[in-house]
């Protein structure tokens, strides 16, 4: 099966990055199955109805989330009819749920969306949340997993690829917004520390860079608004799994502005 996962979307530039490109995309790269973050599709912050419909449509399959999951209240409702989930390892409590299964080329397939300790608030140990999770899924017989690993150090995403390679098809990293050339695969799992953002490339993280300047020169610290205009990325990775589940080609899609997408890295081996 062949999955496409989209870095951190990030408000309208972010969401139009995806709606200008994502059913050839899809239809050139043979996808089955396309799982974006969203965790900033909504101006920036958090999911709405609205924003999460507009990439349905487009050709998105789920939405994972992250530290911004609950910025928007009404995704709290939204999370019980469509296909949204959060990370695994919020406490219990939390709205939502962390996993979902889909049916896929005649597979049940687990996506997961999991987040790191660092800089994320109230978390559960994410090490142990995947632990328990793949015992269950084991149990269950699902062998294709996938993960979107929602972290802001790369040794914490390291860390989780040398206890997960080989148990799990693929691992893709968000929530930095920078994409990282690290792609490999690793004992069968595809993985990646993070793949970048979808939106304004030229600003900061996507964010209007008035903002984080003012904060950075000064102290000042306010909320960030979403850059509206700039040079517009947009970028994605394929994982193919095979019948065991295992990862046998992973690659890098990118795109600028209206430029054509194209395959901007391919996996470096791995071990
Ligand atoms: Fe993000
Ligand atoms: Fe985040």
């Amino acid at each position: 099966m062949r999955l496409l996962f989209i870095g951190d979307i990030v408000g309208k530039a972010g969401r139009d990055a995806v709606k200008i490109r994502l059913e050839r995309v899809r239809a050139e790269h043979k996808i089955d199955f396309c799982v974006a973050n969203g965790e900033n599709i909504a101006h920036g912050f958090g999911i709405t109805a609205k924003t999460a419909c507009e990439l349905f449509s487009a050709g998105v399959d789920l939405l994972t989330g992250g530290n911004h999951s609950w910025d928007k209240k009404e995704v709290i409702a939204l999370m019980e009819s469509k296909p949204i989930i959060r990370p695994l390892n919020f406490p219990s409590g939390a709205a939502g749920k962390g996993i979902w299964i889909a049916r896929i080329g005649g597979q049940n397939a687990a996506i997961i969306n999991l987040m790191g300790f660092h800089n994320m608030g109230v978390i559960d140990n994410p090490f142990r949340a995947i632990l328990t999770a793949l015992e269950t899924l084991k149990n269950d017989g699902i062998k294709h997993i996938a993960i979107d690993f929602h972290c802001e150090t790369t040794a914490e995403k390291n860390a989780l690829l040398k206890l997960l390679e080989g148990k799990v098809g693929a691992i893709a990293g968000t929530h930095t917004h920078v994409g990282t050339d690290d792609l490999l695969i690793a004992r069968g799992t595809g993985y990646v520390s993070d793949i970048g953002l979808c939106g304004v490339l030229s600003e900061v993280i996507g964010m209007d860079s008035a903002e984080p300047i003012r904060r950075y020169t000064t102290g000042m610290k306010q909320s960030f608004e979403p850059a509206g205009k700039g040079r517009s990325i947009f970028q994605a990775i394929v994982f193919e799994l095979n019948d065991d589940g295992l990862c046998a080609d992973c690659y890098k899609i990118k795109a600028f502005d209206d430029g054509e997408s194209f395959i901007s890295l391919r996996h470096g081996g791995g071990w």
